[in-house]
């Protein structure tokens, strides 16, 4: 018999694409500082994630990071925000090109929530899936050097590793890290668990998340 061979039989599509639009980029930063500033109540990301912290306490904001998640996931409609947004969805329209050959999805996309996320020095979201939503999408108005992996979690992890021998790591390699930077948007189905790594880069990371419809 001739050597064996692995077959790849499934898949999880994510979609990944930049702008070069720096501008942009600053004013989402701007954008989400005067929103923290001026937003009571806001949720805690981090450790303060899972236990659904909110808070007002600038100091504790500073050092976990927050999300308008859950304060205002509509920036989309919010006055001033009108150039991220088309600027997001737009990117997504483009990403989602590659989804079917009629463009069925492109075509049909509308932003259906999204909100920003502020991470501090050490600051990260733990593994969750976004519920109910097709795709959802991050955009990367910030992230420097070492701003902390963006981590996709194989949704059958339990199941390819139980066929698991020894330390023979080859046979389920179920995380993928995806290095992140200034001006990428990565887009995934929202049914694909994925988290952050800890931001390191010695400067805040921010993000606009979003859901899209259809
Ligand atoms: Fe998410």
């Amino acid at each position: 018999m001739l050597e064996g061979r692995k077959l790849e039989l499934f898949e999880s599509p994510v979609y990944a694409g930049e702008c070069q639009n720096y501008d942009i980029c600053e004013e989402i930063c701007a954008l989400a500082a005067e929103h923290e500033e001026q937003t009571k109540n806001l949720r805690l990301i981090s450790d303060g994630w899972e236990a659904q912290a909110r808070t007002d306490d600038k100091e504790l904001r500073g050092k976990k990071g927050v999300t308008s998640h859950g304060t205002n996931d509509q920036l989309h409609l919010l006055e001033g925000w009108e150039r991220p947004t088309n600027l997001i969805i737009s990117m997504a329209k483009e990403l989602l090109k590659h989804v079917d050959r009629e463009h069925w999805y492109s075509s049909r996309a509308e932003i259906e929530s999204m909100w920003y996320s502020m991470y501090p020095e050490g600051g990260y979201i733990p593994e969750h899936i976004h519920s109910n939503v097709a795709f959802s999408g991050v955009f990367y108005a910030k992230a420097e050097n070492d701003a902390g992996s963006l981590v996709f979690h194989d949704p059958a992890w339990h199941l390819k590793s139980s066929v698991w021998v020894n330390d023979a790591p080859t046979q389920a390699i179920t995380k993928r890290q995806l290095p992140v930077y200034t001006g990428v948007m990565l887009l995934f189905p929202g049914w694909l668990p994925h988290s952050t790594m800890p931001n390191n880069s010695g400067e805040d990371r921010v993000i606009v998340g979003f859901n899209l419809g259809f």
